[in-house]
């Protein structure tokens, strides 16, 4: 039983149980919801159209805004106030301060967005939503008063960033003037009613010290990706959705030289380098009228000619790895991107195919030649049991010959079960394989530890 109405039961009031009872019903709320925080919503949104109304936000300048969000409170307190919203003095402050997130920011959700620990938002219908914080995922007690709210919510969002959602476009992937990622689906395709997803970007990315801390990445393999970094070895990181390759990729590039020109490409900006010569570069989706979309791989072809030192593709997902490999394979070594794949091996096959599908014509052994010269490393990446992400393997390629790669893996993750709180436990492990792009690291006069690849168990 909900914990209101078996509180309401408590304080003798039958009929606010009977109430609160068939109100559940009614609205069919699953289990886990407090009908009173519907109640709550109920009211705001009701509150929120009256304010709305009075006031004709669009005609109010930017200079006017403090004037403004000062009258919306006054009038929101009085609202508030109203004795027929049964509100306690502690509800009304904080119906106020809904109302301004309301007005101003993202409603229910506003709470979440300004805890720091709150990597992802995710709304699966009104009245679940989750969060995850510190690689867990939690639900949430956040509720919207019904399915209209969360709509309206969600309209409001793509309307500020100048795109649409309706019936007819139903889909959207947008960012945030904070730097965060949204998508939203609305029905016939999302079939429970609208969703929504936010991937935050307000708070400061893991640098390559956080994932040592968190024993995420061993240090013995940091020192090994740095050289390889500032080697220009190029680099391709793995994984499933989550696991951490665009986290990693951040990390990674604070080892590009400062003095060297960096160029990202990116469907959706999340990138945050430290490097100074770094320019950014997002693709375009078509307008109403289908028109317009600049591509990742239009992206690529004018970085050419931008004197790039570094190109950084955020994710490789079609055509452009064929641009991106030609360029590395023509002087532009030293790139780094990430794919979506399950192991390192299937990283490849991944490229592989998004080669095919670019329509060409090219023989499946000069593919396998060309990803082989373009790139020296994948580093593949996971999202275990209980949130933990771990780098599973470090594979060098070393060649491509009769159409089958040689892969050898240079560093690994061997999982041991888990521990008593089910987060997967394991160890990392040198394999006891040189690799042969040392020699290039060598002759940059970078140095390495002399045991660094030696086979055996790498304290964390
Ligand atoms: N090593 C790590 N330890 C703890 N949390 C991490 C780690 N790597 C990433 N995260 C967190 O996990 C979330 C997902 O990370 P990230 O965006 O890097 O993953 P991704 O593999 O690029 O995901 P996607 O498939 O959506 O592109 C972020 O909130 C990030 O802060
Ligand atoms: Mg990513």
């Amino acid at each position: 039983m909900n914990t209101s109405v078996s509180e309401a039961l408590k304080n003798g009031s039958q009929q606010r149980y009977t109430f609160l009872l068939w109100e559940q019903h009614q609205q069919r709320l699953p289990d886990h919801v407090d009908p009173q925080r519907v109640r709550f919503q109920k009211i705001k949104t009701q509150i929120h159209q009256q304010l709305v109304e009075s006031i004709d936000l669009s005609a109010v300048s930017e200079e006017d805004r403090p004037w403004l969000m000062a009258q919306l409170r006054h009038l929101a307190q009085q609202a508030a106030a109203n004795p027929q919203h049964e509100l306690s003095s502690q509800q009304q402050e904080q119906m106020v301060q809904e109302l301004m997130d309301e007005l101003f920011g993202l409603g229910p959700l506003e709470p979440l967005m300004r805890d720091p620990l709150v990597s992802d938002i995710l709304v699966n219908d009104p009245y679940t939503v989750y969060v995850e914080r510190e690689g867990q995922l939690e639900l949430t007690p956040v509720v919207f008063a019904d399915e209209e709210h969360l709509r309206r919510l969600i309209q409001r969002i793509v309307a500020r960033l100048g795109r649409r959602i309706d019936e007819s476009s139903p889909m959207v992937d947008a960012r945030l003037p904070d730097g965060s990622r949204v998508n939203a689906v609305l029905p016939p395709l999302a079939l429970d009613g609208p969703c929504l997803s936010i991937r935050r970007f307000g708070f400061r990315p893991l640098s390559i010290d956080d994932l040592v801390a968190n024993g995420s990445v061993p240090p013995q393999v940091v020192q090994f990706l740095q050289a390889a970094v500032q080697a220009r070895l190029s680099i391709l990181i793995s994984g499933g959705t989550g696991a951490g390759k665009t986290t990693l990729l951040n990390a990674l590039s604070a080892f590009i030289p400062e003095q060297e020109r960096i160029i990202t490409i990116e469907d959706s900006a999340e990138l945050i380098l430290r490097n100074r010569h770094w320019v950014r570069l997002e693709t375009r989706p078509p307008n109403l009228e289908g028109q317009g979309e600049v591509t990742q791989r239009d992206l690529v072809r004018n970085t050419l000619r931008m004197r790039p030192d570094r190109i950084i593709v955020g994710e490789v997902r079609g055509p452009e790895v064929w641009d991106m490999l030609q360029a590395m394979n023509t002087g532009h070594e030293g790139s780094l991107t990430t794919v979506h794949a399950n192991s390192a091996p299937d990283a490849l096959v991944r490229l592989e195919m998004m080669i095919q599908l670019a329509g060409g014509t090219v023989p499946v052994e000069v593919i396998r030649q060309y990803i082989a010269c373009g790139i020296r490393l994948v580093v593949h990446l996971a999202r275990l049991k209980g949130g933990v992400r771990r780098l599973i393997q470090v594979v060098e390629i070393q060649s491509a010959q009769k159409g089958q790669y040689r892969l050898v893996p240079v560093f690994e993750f061997h999982q041991k079960g888990v521990d008593a709180q089910g987060r997967a436990q394991g160890e990392f492990w040198a394999t006891g394989q040189v690799p042969q792009c040392v020699h290039r690291i060598e002759e940059l006069g970078l140095e390495l530890p002399a045991d660094l690849f030696a086979k055996r168990r790498l304290a964390t």
